[in-house]
Parts: C-alpha cells; structure tokens; sequence
C-alpha cells in the first residue's frame, strides 16, 4: 500500500529526519516511507558507500513524487559508538541550507549475531550493547540542541524513535546480549520522554516483529528456506512482518496525530510475542 495514499502526502514536508542504520533493512525501509510523505533525510551508517547509494534510491523516490518538493536525501558516514562523528553529523545538518529543520530521529543502527551466553565473550556482550544501548544514547544525546530548535521552529514536538525489538519480551535463544540491548533501549524511551517532554521532544519506540528480506534478520537465520512460512503460521495476522509495516508505523508515531503519545514503544509483530497452542 503507498504510503500517500494512507497518509496525507505532505504529512513530513518542511521536516528533517536523520535515521541511523538508514543504509538497509528497517532504517531504509522507514526511510522510504518518510520521503515518501515529503521528508528530507538523513542517513547515517558506518560504510560511506553503502548509505551513499541508499541516499541516491532516496533521491529517487523524491525525483518521482507527483508535487515539487524542496526534499532531499543525503548519506553520512559516521560511527553511533564514537559520539565525535556523531556531532559531525550534526554540524552539518545544521550547515547544509538546504536541510529543513531537524523534527525527527530514528536509531535504527543494530549490531547482533547468534551466541550462546556461555559461548558469548564479554566484548562480545559489550559490543551490542555498545552499538544498540549505548549507540542510541549517544545519537539522541548529539541531537537534541537541533531538535530543540527543530521543534521551536516548527512550532510542534519534534519526535525520536527508538527501534527495539520483541527478544527481551519473553526470552530468547542465543540473543542474552541482543536482548539485553533492546531493553535498555525501552528503558531509555521512557526516561527520555519523562525528562524531554519540557524540552519540546517526544521519544517513542516500535519493538518490531520479524521483518522479511533485511539483513538483520537473515543474519540469525531468518532467511532460510521455509522461515517465512514457518512463521505465518504461529503469527496471529498470518504472515511474516514487511519493512512497510515498519515504515507505516514511523509515519503515524512521527506525525502530529501521535502528538499525547511519548514513552510507548510500540509492537509491530503481527501479535507473534502472543502466540501460544490453544489448550
Ligand atoms: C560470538 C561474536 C560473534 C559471534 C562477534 N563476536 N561475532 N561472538 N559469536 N558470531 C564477538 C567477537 O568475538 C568480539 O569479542 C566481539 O564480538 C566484537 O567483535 P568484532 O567483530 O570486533 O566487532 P565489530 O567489528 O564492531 O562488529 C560488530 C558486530 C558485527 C555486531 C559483531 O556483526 C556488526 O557490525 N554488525 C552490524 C550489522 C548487524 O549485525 N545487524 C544486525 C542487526 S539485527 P572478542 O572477545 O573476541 O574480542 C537486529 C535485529 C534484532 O538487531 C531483532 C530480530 C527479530
């Protein structure tokens, strides 16, 4: 389903959103969806090459759109363990003219691999924990003077969302780090939300389900024959979860129709964390 068509087509124009792990899978796929409703974009990744050419599909989109827009996308590589980066990254969205007001952030970078704890190093634990909880610290903590000022220019809350996920929700195999992670990110939502709210900012959160045909979830095994299938049949709404989905629920979280909504994290799954056997 397009994203104009569920949503009015210029929900995003005149707003800015930097979206880390912004090259591939959930990051890329929320990306489209905001160009799509008339964001300018900012990818940040590690390989320059990689959020190079992502920002170019980006362009793409926004050469395609029916209206003229002022939008564009751009790629920065940059680090979200390594807060100097980070700040270069802010320096020059606040340097590039071209760039509307930054209102949203998306901490979408993610670092993970299947490991039995006892099996797991603690740099091994430390590195996800590094790159999920600490990254999204480091992100929202480089970007909040220009939401600040995002927010006092658009005259409305600007928004972050932070990407977790549904391991930590009950427990899962070969994921105690991976988990770990993604609860502290919840975690991080809500404090951020209680203390940001004066500050013009709302820090929301989507706990995806798994999602088909990204890395990430390729990467613990997800892209193995009959997964997808296997899955649809233990998800409540009968199919494994697509990057739109995710993409869709950006939209609705960052737009001014969730304007009472700070400190959810939303689940996007399907309803897969409620499934049981019947008795
Ligand atoms: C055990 C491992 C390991 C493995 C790495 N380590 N891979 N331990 N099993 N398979 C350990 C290493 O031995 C090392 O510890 C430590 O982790 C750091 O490894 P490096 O390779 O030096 O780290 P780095 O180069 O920084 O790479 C980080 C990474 C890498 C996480 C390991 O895979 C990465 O950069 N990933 C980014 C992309 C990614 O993974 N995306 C997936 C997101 S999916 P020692 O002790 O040896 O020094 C996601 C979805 C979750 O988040 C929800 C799904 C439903």
């Amino acid at each position: 389903m397009p994203y104009s068509t569920t949503f009015a087509n210029d929900l995003l124009c005149g707003r800015t959103a930097l979206i880390t792990g912004g090259g591939s899978g959930i990051g890329l796929g929320i990306a489209r969806a905001m160009v799509s409703v008339g964001a300018s974009v900012v990818l940040v990744g590690r390989r320059e090459e990689v959020v190079t050419a992502a920002a170019a599909e980006l362009n793409g989109i926004i050469s395609s759109l029916p209206s003229t827009t002022e939008a564009k996308a751009v790629g920065l590589a940059a680090d979200v363990r390594k807060p100097a980066t980070l700040e270069k990254v802010m320096a020059s969205i606040e340097d590039d003219e071209q760039l509307p007001p930054l209102a949203v952030v998306v901490n979408g970078a993610a670092g993970n691999f299947l490991a039995l704890a006892e099996d797991l190093s603690p740099n091994g634990f430390a590195t996800v924990m590094g790159i999920d909880a600490l990254g999204t610290f480091n992100v929202c903590s480089a970007a909040l003077p220009l939401l600040r000022k995002g927010a006092e220019a658009l005259g409305s809350p600007a928004v972050v969302i932070n990407i977790s996920a549904t391991l930590h929700k009950p427990a899962t195999w070969y994921q105690s780090h991976a988990s770990a992670a993604k609860a502290a990110i919840d975690s991080l939502t809500r404090s951020l939300a209680l203390e940001w709210g004066a500050l013009g900012v709302r820090v929301v959160g989507i706990a995806p389900g798994p999602i088909a045909h990204t890395p990430g979830f390729a990467k613990l095994g997800g892209a193995a024959e009959g997964v997808y299938d296997a899955i649809a049949k233990v998800v409540p709404a009968g199919r494994i979860g697509q990057v739109t989905d995710i993409g869709h629920a950006a939209l609705f979280l960052a737009s001014g129709g969730a304007e009472w909504i700070t400190g959810a994290t939303l689940v996007v799954d399907g309803g897969a964390v409620l499934y049981s056997q019947p008795i």
